[in-house]
């Protein structure tokens, strides 16, 4: 199967989806159900496109440690040269245990503690994306304590609305809990050059996730930038520009947003500025690299529905739930004669608010066949969750014919580690 010539992951191959060369049937059959799967061969391809369409400028990709923390995936993504976006001393540590540099990471989040600020410091990472006053005074204190310079950017809000397709995925604008209000930014960095204990070397915005349109990206950095040039003026030695994240990608027939349009009306504003681009892809890299396989349990038909009850819901993959998202739901093998039927897929969990799709109008399922939840890769793992009971699932990673346990699936013993 030439790898080159596909146009998406998880092909249909003599009618099954495949996962690489492996078949999904075969990988449900070995590891279980639900199951995560995924596609190493196109990860890699994404960090490609990335470093090809920013490669005009001087750049690090620092992908967004939220959307999938596997040590394997962070291990691959290290050896094709990206960094981190970290969140918590959790994600600091998933980031080293991976092998990547300290100098490759920031570390945004508005309420870094202590703990995590003097962590994050012991590493030397590359700079600390400070999202309030109180939390820059607060690093300047921890940086003295140590006797160490905390290289930091501002996380300006640029006061950009970008239509994401859930309010609770906007962050560009004024009234979300991120980033200094753009009227503060330049105090904070006069008050922070006067401290011997911070270093001011960047600046940096996010304006939100899923965003499929390269312009409110343009018009923040637009922004940023006259921002920028006027503290170099007040004589901060700006170092680097972080755009953030956000990049949207395809979770139906739509587009996703066009990474090298994007590159090429951002690469040339920040080459002129003489500034290395920092970038925070999450979804963008491994989100349609992964597939959630779920095995049709029962069927069921009320007066007005048909439910199809499948083994996994909302405690593996809570998008749908949480941000009314879509995720493509496909018959792993599709039979000869299977009608279109409009039904709502479900998981076992005891909540209303449990199901994978609504009125999805889908080539009928019978008990026991597979289905493949398209375009989980990002955000499906990473907030999946114990709730009633539950077991977090394997995850597997294909490299062409090759396949790894990327993590096994959790025990009842892990349900109650810990517990008195
Ligand atoms: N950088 C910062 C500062 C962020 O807050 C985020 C995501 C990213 C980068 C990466 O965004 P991405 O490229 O993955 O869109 N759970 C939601 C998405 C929440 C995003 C939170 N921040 C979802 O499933 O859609």
């Amino acid at each position: 199967m030439g790898q080159g010539v596909l146009t998406g992951p998880f092909p249909r191959v003599g009618g099954t989806v495949h996962c690489g060369e492996v078949s999904a049937e075969d990988l449900a059959e070995r590891f279980g159900t639900p199951l995560y799967v995924y596609d190493l061969a196109w990860i890699r391809g994404r960090v490609a496109l990335f470093h090809a369409a920013f490669a005009g400028v001087d750049h690090l990709l620092a992908y967004s440690v939220k959307a999938n923390g596997n040590l394997s995936i962070l291990r691959e993504l290290h050896a094709l040269g990206c960094g981190a976006d970290i969140t918590s001393g959790g994600e600091l540590f998933r980031a080293i245990r991976a092998g990547m540099s300290p100098d490759r990471i920031v570390f945004a989040g508005v309420g870094k503690t202590w703990e995590e600020i003097e962590a994050a410091l012991d590493h030397g990472i590359l700079a600390f994306n400070v999202e309030s006053r109180a939390e820059l005074e607060r690093i300047a204190e921890v940086a003295r304590g140590l006797g160490v310079r905390a290289r930091f950017g501002v996380r300006v809000n640029p006061d950009v609305l970008a239509p994401t397709p859930h309010r609770y995925t906007a962050t560009g604008h004024a009234a979300t809990k991120f980033g200094v209000p753009w009227t503060e930014t330049r105090e904070l960095y006069a008050w922070a050059l006067e401290q011997e204990h911070l270093a001011p070397v960047g600046i940096d915005v996010h304006i939100g996730s899923q965003i499929v349109d390269p312009d409110p990206y343009v018009r923040a950095l637009d922004r940023v930038l006259e921002l920028a040039g006027e503290l170099r003026q007040m004589g901060v030695g700006l170092e680097y520009l972080d755009i953030g994240g956000g990049f949207g990608i395809s979770y139906d027939d739509g587009p996703g947003l066009d990474i090298a349009l994007l590159a090429s009306r951002v690469v040339p504003r920040v080459a002129e500025a003489g500034l290395r681009l920092l970038l925070e892809p999450g979804r963008s890299l491994v989100g349609d690299a992964g597939v959630l396989l779920t095995r049709v349990q029962y069927l069921k038909r009320s007066e007005e529905k048909t439910f199809v009850i499948v083994d996994g819901g909302m405690s593996e993959l809570i998008r749908p739930s949480h941000y009314g998202g879509y995720h493509e739901i496909q018959l792993v093998t599709s039979p000869e004669g299977r009608k279109a039927q409009t039904v709502d897929v479900v998981g076992p969990i005891c909540e209303t608010g449990d199901f994978l799709a609504l009125d999805r109008t889908m080539e009928m399922p019978a008990a026991g066949d597979l289905l493949a939840v398209r375009t989980s890769g990002a955000y499906g793992f990473a907030m999946a969750s114990n709730y009633n009971g539950r077991r977090r699932p394997a995850e597997v990673l294909v490299d062409g014919r090759d396949v790894r346990l990327a993590r096994r699936r959790e025990t009842y013993d892990d349900l109650i580690r810990g517990e008195a």
